[in-house]
């Protein structure tokens, strides 16, 4: 019996020591510099503490694969996707989607360049219960005067008239006929009011649309799981991990500090159980 609890005592201080020298190596050696900079996560307006995939503003571009830059305007927070800057009403990282609305858009129907909206399918999916909604410009068919046509708009010192739809209908000669016309994602909910009552284009077009970003997020986690943090290598063109000490493909290893004292407690526990089984553990003395 007493030789265990003797064994126990004698490695006492060697724990202390090892207490101490794990605190004073984690406290000395600094930080990987990408570690820290993609530990940082963003802030705009509405849109607050977002991490990986996005990047931008204050997180370097090796924060996050390309397709994923965040601006931030006037406390807006931007992204650009292929000609169209949509602005980011909300971000949800749990379901991998953000609501984005057009920024040519947000104030009225009345763009000063007609463009599409074509978003980046490399990186993102359209969302679910969208409808697009078609803006006609500058066709006007007195014959089939059974569409909706909104006030005119003023481009480029012209008056033109404009209409839209928010269903492919075949009998429809506007997609045919009208040289100019745009499509917008808009809410099936937005879609349906829109049918009945023009006066709420403003707040349709400003509702954004959905769309849900495709990144492997096994790899994001697994990465996290082990304490680093998600990044992108752009050398390579893949996902990479940032650790504490030193970037690595998947995931982080445990410092040698954290294995050494993780052997130890493993070591000691063992111990401790032994003693206890043969009764001979008396924890006042252990600890004095
Ligand atoms: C970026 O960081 C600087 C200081 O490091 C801070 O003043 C600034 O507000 C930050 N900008 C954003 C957009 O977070
Ligand atoms: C208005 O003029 C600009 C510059 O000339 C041009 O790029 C744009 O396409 C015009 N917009 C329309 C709707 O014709
Ligand atoms: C937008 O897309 C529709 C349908 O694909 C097309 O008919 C129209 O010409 C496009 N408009 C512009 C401005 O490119
Ligand atoms: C809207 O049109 C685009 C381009 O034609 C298409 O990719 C998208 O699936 C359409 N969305 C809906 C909800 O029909
Ligand atoms: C809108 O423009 C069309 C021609 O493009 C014109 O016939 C119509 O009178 C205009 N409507 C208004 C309210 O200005
Ligand atoms: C990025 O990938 C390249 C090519 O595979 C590699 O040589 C480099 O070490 C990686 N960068 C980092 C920071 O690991
Ligand atoms: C533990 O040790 C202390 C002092 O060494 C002693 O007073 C106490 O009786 C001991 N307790 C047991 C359960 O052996």
């Amino acid at each position: 019996m007493q030789p265990i609890t003797s064994s126990i005592s004698s490695l006492l201080p060697l724990f202390c020591f090892l207490v101490v020298s794990i605190r004073v190596t984690t406290t000395l050696s600094v930080d990987d510099p990408q570690y820290s900079e993609c530990r940082t996560t963003l802030t705009c307006g509405s849109v607050a503490d977002i991490g990986y995939p996005f990047w931008g503003m204050n997180r370097s571009s090796y924060c996050g694969p390309p397709g994923f830059e965040l601006m931030c305007e006037d406390d807006v927070a931007k992204i650009m996707m292929n000609e169209n800057m949509l602005r980011v009403l909300d971000i949800n990282p749990g379901q991998q989607s953000l609501k984005v609305a057009r920024e040519d858009y947000w104030n009225g129907y009345c763009p000063s360049e007609l463009i599409n909206t074509t978003i980046d399918l490399d990186h993102f999916d359209y969302g679910r219960n969208l409808r697009n909604l078609t803006l006609f410009y500058g066709c006007y068919l007195p014959a089939t005067s059974t569409f909706i046509f909104l006030t005119n708009c003023s481009i480029n010192r012209t008056l033109v008239d404009v209409s839209y739809s928010t269903r492919n209908f075949l009998a429809d000669p506007r997609p045919w006929v009208c040289p100019r016309s745009v499509l917008v994602p808009v809410y099936e909910t937005a879609a349906r009011d829109l049918e009945v009552n023009p006066m709420t284009m403003e707040q349709a077009l400003r509702g954004g649309f959905e769309l849900q970003w495709k990144v492997d997020t096994d790899e994001c986690r697994r990465c996290r799981d082990s304490d680093g943090v998600c990044g992108y290598n752009q050398t390579s063109n893949s996902f990479i991990c940032f650790c504490k000490d030193q970037p690595s493909e998947s995931t982080c290893l445990p410092t040698t500090g954290t294995l050494l004292l993780a052997l130890f407690q493993k070591h000691f526990a063992q111990l401790f159980a032994v003693a206890k089984l043969t009764g001979s553990l008396n924890m006042s003395s252990l600890m004095s």
